[in-house]
Formats: C-alpha cells, sequence, structure tokens
C-alpha cells in the first residue's frame, strides 16, 4: 500500500535527518547555487530546501502537496527568511512563469502519475537557463544486494515480490529523460549518486 502523504500520522517521514556531504558535493558540481532562486517539489521535511539555501540560494520556495508534511518542514527548518512554504502539486504550483533559476526534485518522479506534467510546470516556472534536476532511486539501485551500506537490499532479498512493486512505479531512466525533452529541456545529463 502506498504511503499516505497527507495522513497527519505520517507528517515526520521526511525529517529527522541531513543531507549528506555526498548530495552537496555532486549538486555543487552541477550549478554554483549562490544567487539563486530554486523551488524543491515534494520537500518533504525540508531536508534538502534548508540545503540549498546554506549554499547559498537566494530564495527557496519549498512545496508539497501534504498540509502535515509541509507543517513538519516548517517545524524543522525554523525561521529562515530565505526559504518560503507553498502547497502546490509537481504539475500545477500555483507559482508565476519564469519565475525561478532551478527546479529540484528528489525522491518524487516515482510518485507522480503525471510525470509529463511535472516537467511542463518546471520548464513554465523556470527562466531561460535555467536547471531542472530530478534525483531519485532507479530499479537498478533498487536492485542492488543488501550490504551494510546497502540495508534496504536485504528488505528484497526476504520479500522479493516488492521488487515488482518497485518496477510498476519506478519510471526507467530513458522514461525521464524522455518526459524532459517532451517539455523543451536540452543538455539532458544523467549520472549516479549513492547518496547515503
Ligand atoms: C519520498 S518524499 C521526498 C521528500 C524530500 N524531497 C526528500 O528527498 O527528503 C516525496 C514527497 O513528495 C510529495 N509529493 C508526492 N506527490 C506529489 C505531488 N504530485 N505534488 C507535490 N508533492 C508531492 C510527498 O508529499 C512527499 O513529501
Amino acid at each position: 500500500m502506498p504511503i499516505d502523504f497527507h495522513a497527519k500520522r505520517n507528517a515526520r517521514t521526511y525529517v529527522g535527518r541531513e543531507a549528506h556531504s555526498s548530495w552537496t558535493t555532486a549538486m555543487t558540481a552541477l550549478v554554483n547555487p549562490e544567487g539563486l532562486d530554486v523551488v524543491d517539489v515534494g520537500c518533504g521535511g525540508g531536508i534538502y530546501s534548508q540545503q540549498w539555501a546554506r549554499l547559498g540560494a537566494s530564495s527557496v520556495v519549498a512545496l508539497d502537496w501534504s498540509e502535515s508534511i509541509l507543517e513538519s518542514a516548517r517545524d524543522a527548518v525554523g525561521d529562515d527568511p530565505r526559504i518560503s512554504f507553498r502547497i502546490g502539486t509537481a504539475d500545477a504550483t500555483g507559482l508565476p512563469d519564469a519565475s525561478c533559476d532551478l527546479v529540484f526534485a528528489r525522491a518524487l518522479v516515482h510518485h507522480l502519475d503525471d510525470l509529463a506534467g511535472f516537467m511542463r510546470e518546471a520548464a513554465r516556472i523556470l527562466r531561460t537557463g535555467g536547471w531542472l534536476i530530478v534525483q531519485d532511486r532507479t530499479m537498478e539501485d533498487v536492485a542492488e544486494p543488501g550490504s551494510r551500506t546497502n540495508p534496504r537490499g536485504y528488505f528484497f532479498e526476504v520479500h522479493p515480490q516488492l521488487l515488482r512493486v518497485e518496477q510498476g512505479r519506478r519510471p526507467e531512466t530513458q522514461v525521464v529523460l524522455g518526459a524532459m525533452t517532451g517539455a523543451g529541456f536540452n543538455a539532458t545529463d544523467v549520472f549516479s549518486l549513492h547518496e547515503t
């Protein structure tokens, strides 16, 4: 059964940790966050919204469709004038056209019914020359064997039927790239990040 993002009992699912330094290294190799207006779509507990602000973004919109999750993000992030919180969906953010430099979406796309709708919305709110960064676990990642650094792998060894569930909801990289190019993005690049 998929997680109910709107249930109060799940509000704090995505708080309580920090972005790993491997994430920061990978992101800053892609873009210089200094002075950027960032939108973090499906921000969860705001871990990465906060990190974009720490890295020098001018503003970060932490956007999520769940009132309760957004509330937990507000609590966790505290008062930072650069970070604002907004209810919206991936395909209808309510943000103005050409209003940001970077759209970031971590662990979001495998939850979306309308991937193309999200890509179109990202293209709409981005300024010319802006970036869309989509970070998600692929099926290849999910199928990695269990180890000290990948305890989830043991879970799938014990319950192999869950791999089929994952297969059903995780779009292949080529599908994500196709949706991006369909929305007008170019210079699409793919790389692996084994974020701890
Ligand atoms: C797995 S969590 C990831 C949270 C955060 N990005 C992170 O990496 O820690 C997915 C988040 O996306 C949000 N979400 C799912 N579908 C969404 C949609 N269609 N529009 C906006 N937010 C959505 C959920 O409420 C949840 O907070």
